[in-house]
């Protein structure tokens, strides 16, 4: 009886905590996607140019985490530096990023496609084992396998256009992109030779 009640009262927290969270309006993000981000990205997040990366089906936890760093808070400097990303998402709430995020999420993937067959296996051996002579991690550790990530941490890279993947590699290596956590991905690509960046982005577009 004792227990039974505990129980009860556990479920009774559980719930008003829950119920404290106003559930992410959906057709709002939907209606900011057809009206905002549809120019780069297309309503459903599968972008048609290599210049704007494909959101569709990528982790919710990664894109509200990449979403809030384009904006400046409180003043603050922007973490992640884009021009076109940090006008579009500057009149955002957090909670209108989780819907977003929600909804882009949410959407199918139609992936991009690996262009190049004669550096496959080059870019299979990093994805599978890095390069071990220079201590790069095999990417498949973190992004998983198949590319898919490992959400809430690691993006999924598969299907992604090979020229993002190479421009955000370079980004790291330059240091113009430094939003990832610990510079894991500073270390890594800093490590790499421009080659290597190309074989690996276009065998990771190439991953179902
Ligand atoms: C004018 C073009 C443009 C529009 C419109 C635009 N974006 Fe972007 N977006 C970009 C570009 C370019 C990047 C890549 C930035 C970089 O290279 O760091 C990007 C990156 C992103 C990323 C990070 C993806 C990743 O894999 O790291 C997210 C999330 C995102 N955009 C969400 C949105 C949302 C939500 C909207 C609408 C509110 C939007 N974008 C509107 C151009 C645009
Ligand atoms: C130890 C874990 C780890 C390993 C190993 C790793 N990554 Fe990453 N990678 C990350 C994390 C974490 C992020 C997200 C950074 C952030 O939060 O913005 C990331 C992001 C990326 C991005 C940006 C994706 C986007 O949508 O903008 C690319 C490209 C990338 N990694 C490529 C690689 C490649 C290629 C390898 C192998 C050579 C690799 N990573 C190995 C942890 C890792």
């Amino acid at each position: 009886m004792i227990k039974r009640s505990l129980l009860l009262s556990l479920l009774l927290v559980a719930g008003s905590a829950h119920a404290q969270e106003p559930a992410p309006d959906l057709e709002k993000a939907r209606q900011t996607a057809e009206t905002n981000c549809v120019a780069c990205h297309m309503v459903d997040g599968n972008s048609e140019l290599p210049d704007y990366p494909k959101i569709a089906g990528q982790s919710e936890d990664y894109l509200l985490k990449q979403m809030k760093e384009f904006k400046s808070w409180d003043g603050k400097p922007v973490v992640r530096e884009n021009a076109f990303m940090g006008a579009m998402i500057s009149p955002l709430e957090e909670a209108d990023m989780k819907a977003m995020a929600v909804y882009f999420s949410g959407q199918t993937l139609k992936p991009a496609a690996a262009k190049q067959p004669d550096t496959f296996a080059e870019g299979q051996k990093i994805w599978r084992a890095g390069i071990v002579k220079k201590g790069v991690p095999a990417c498949a550790a973190c992004h998983g396998p198949a590319g898919k990530g490992m959400p809430a941490q690691y993006p999924a890279l598969a299907g992604q256009f090979p020229e993002y993947l190479e421009t955000q590699l370079r980004a790291f290596r330059d240091g113009t992109r430094k939003n990832d956590p610990a510079a894991v991905m500073q270390a890594i690509a800093l490590r790499m030779t421009e080659p290597e960046i190309k074989a690996v982005s276009d065998y990771a577009a190439g991953l179902r």
